[in-house]
């Protein structure tokens, strides 16, 4: 290896593709570094690197000319408008909003096509895997076989996904999370950290499952589930239940939530 670290222009592969991130905060940084690691992997393997991250935007003014790691926060995420050629992830929502990130795709109306895809080169994924478009998987994150993943789903670090699990559209996994074969999880679900789901289990639209709890059995929507046997904590946050409740009242909303990923087979990995 040279160690050079521009691109080469003698190296293979297309030409790199601008990138922003839409949110500055803990997941849209950890988004950045993979997209930074991904970028070095090409470069190893003696290929232009894939994306050219040309910065965050987000909603916060005081952070509007500042660098988060680095990357410049150009402005709000209005600006994707004035930035046509440029894909984009939406990598924001904690455990209190996990709905926001619908939220924000929802209000910014881009075509599918505008959203990259972004995998940490240490995740593996399996040939008979998908994963829809704004979705993001972090570092060492494992798909074994014929896993179904939609669109701007977070997986994050360490998350096993085993063999026909389901994973839909808005899901966060977090940290450590491991799922048994053939589980679902409902549009918009959060998993939280180290969780357990039992095999052939379902965890319903918007519902939170409370950090190392054991699933197993299914949860219905809308709720708080934890602890190991998981049971009922309480009614999922407002944020989520709106989501929930826009949805089964059929509005714009409720048109695009059956969306899931098996109407997305073929979707690439980018
Ligand atoms: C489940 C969760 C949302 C509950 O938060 P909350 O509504 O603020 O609840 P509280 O912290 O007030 O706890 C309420 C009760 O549930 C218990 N509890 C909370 N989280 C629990 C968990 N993960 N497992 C077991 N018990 C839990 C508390 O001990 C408390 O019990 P008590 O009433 O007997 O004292 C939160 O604890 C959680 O697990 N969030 C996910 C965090 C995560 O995974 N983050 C990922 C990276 S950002």
């Amino acid at each position: 290896m040279s160690g050079a670290a521009g691109p080469d222009p003698a190296r293979s592969g297309p030409a790199a593709t601008d990138l922003v991130i839409i949110g500055a905060g803990g997941f849209a940084r950890e988004t950045a570094q993979a997209v930074r690691a991904a970028n070095a992997d090409d470069v190893a393997r003696g290929r232009a690197p894939r994306w050219r991250l040309t910065g965050h935007l987000d909603e916060n003014p005081a952070l509007h000319g500042r660098d988060v790691d680095g990357v410049r926060v150009l402005g709000g995420s209005g600006l994707v408008h004035d930035l046509p050629g440029t894909r984009v992830v939406v990598c924001v929502g904690n455990p209190r909003d996990y709905a926001s990130r619908a939220r924000l795709v929802r209000r910014l109306k881009l075509p599918e096509d505008r959203y990259a895809t972004v995998v940490h080169p240490t995740a593996a994924v399996s040939d008979s895997s998908v994963l829809g478009p704004g979705t993001v998987l972090l570092a060492h994150s494992v798909l074994t076989a014929a896993v179904l993943v939609g669109a701007h789903v977070a997986v994050m670090p360490h998350v096993v996904l085993t063999h026909d699990d389901v994973v839909g559209d808005f899901v966060t996994i977090a940290s450590g999370v491991r799922l048994g074969g053939g589980t679902r999880l409902e549009r918009g679900a959060y998993v939280g950290s180290g969780a357990l789901v039992r095999e052939a289990t379902t965890v319903g639209a918007w519902s939170l499952i409370g950090m190392g709890s054991t699933v197993l059995g299914d949860v219905p929507p809308g709720e708080v589930w934890i602890g190991s046997p998981a049971r009922r904590l309480r009614e999922a946050g407002a944020p989520a239940l709106a989501e929930l409740r826009a949805a089964s009242a059929g509005g714009a909303e409720g048109q695009d939530a059956g969306r899931g990923p098996a109407t997305r087979m073929g979707s690439p990995v980018t």
